[in-house]
């Protein structure tokens, strides 16, 4: 139990999809969840970027750690003298795992961290790496816990909620970020009831939100994702609860598809919308959501539900998998480093400098 906020962490939090064995990364396989538990396997770090694209681990901090430990295995074999010799043999691979995915900012982050970390490094340069990776991932489990204590202190009890996406201890190194929230708000028995959204094409608030708080034993409402309109009109949900991929310096927040329209939605019918994220994915040099790429990828995920073809051939898809919910449409971002109400360009140069 945490004396500060009254959670049991080892009650609400199983799950951690990312394993350093000290030579080797164990990913647990997004892809085949929730009937498949298994774990890949990643000896290279050419093999960590295709997990990362192949969304074998996925969500923004995890890709992050992901990376940073694909760095350490980038370095396995490498002969230097030093740090600033390492990273000019290292800087292609670097790449390599920086083109992986565009739109998080958190892999550009982790990468940008070792990077530094190695540029000052001596001839333990190797284990300073592995240092660096592991107090990336330490750092985030401290942050998403900590967020979840804010963030559940803006919830009146009683409140029933939405989230998007998968945000959990799968997209983080534990605990997660807007479920983190979720999971402190139930702990604390302010949160009365959850929802989750399908969170088409790729399914991750079906396939591994409803799941993941299952195995936590914490009752989920699944929703299709069209559904969440007609819900909140219901009065069923006082916080829609998302996590973010990118936070611009104004406020703008890139997540998952569909999150654009959840916020338009809960500010029509007067629902709070809450933004978690760890200060890694606040990219201050992006003034605002116009500049962000967003990952557009295969159209094939329309065609099917699970594997079985449900649209004709011939027919044309378009496939964005992110969008951009302006700073407008937030009512509160959380980080570890607090909360930033109504976020404007303003406070949040207050709070990220
Ligand atoms: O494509 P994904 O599954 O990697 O997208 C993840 C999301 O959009 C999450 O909502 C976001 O990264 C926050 S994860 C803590």
């Amino acid at each position: 139990m945490n004396a500060s906020t009254d959670i049991d962490y080892a009650r609400y939090d199983h799950i951690r999809p990312i394993l350093w064995t000290g030579d080797s990364l164990q990913l647990l396989d997004q892809r085949k969840l929730p009937f498949v538990v298994e774990h890949v396997e990643c000896r290279g770090s050419d093999a960590v970027a295709e997990a990362i694209h192949a969304l074998t681990v996925r969500g923004a901090p995890a890709i992050g750690i992901a990376a940073a430990w694909g760095v350490v295995l980038a370095a396995a074999g490498v002969q230097a003298a030093d740090g600033a010799q390492a990273l000019a043999k290292l800087e292609p691979a670097l790449q390599r795992l920086n083109a992986a995915r565009p739109t998080a900012v958190n892999l550009a982050w982790a990468l940008a961290r070792m990077r530094r970390a190695l540029a000052l490094a001596g001839a333990d340069w190797q284990q300073v790496l592995v240092t660096e990776a592991q107090a990336i991932a330490d750092e985030d489990l401290a942050a998403n816990r900590h967020m979840g204590a804010l963030g559940a202190g803006l919830i009146e009890a009683g409140s029933g909620v939405l989230t998007h996406c998968n945000t959990g201890s799968l997209a983080t190194a534990g605990f997660g970020t807007a479920l983190g929230v979720i999971r402190a708000g139930m702990a604390q028995q302010r949160i009365a009831k959850v929802f989750a959204g399908e969170t088409r094409p790729w399914l991750q608030g079906a396939r591994l939100t409803v799941w993941e708080l299952q195995q936590d034993g914490i009752d989920a409402t699944l929703i299709a994702d069209s559904a969440a309109a007609h819900l909140m009109k219901t009065g069923a949900v006082q916080w829609v609860i998302v996590g973010a991929d990118r936070i611009c310096a104004n406020g703008d927040t890139a997540n998952k598809i569909g999150t654009y329209q959840l916020a338009i939605a809960a500010r029509h019918h007067g629902v709070k919308f809450m933004v978690v994220a760890p200060s890694s994915t606040v990219d201050m040099d992006t003034a605002d959501g116009g500049q962000i790429e967003i990952e557009q990828r295969d159209p094939g995920e329309l065609y099917g539900v699970g594997g079985t073809r449900t649209v004709a051939e011939g027919i044309a898809a378009w496939n964005p998998v992110f969008d951009v919910t302006p700073g407008s449409l937030i009512d509160a971002i959380v980080t570890e480093r607090g909360v930033i109400l109504n976020p404007t360009a303003v406070n949040m140069r207050a709070a990220f400098g």
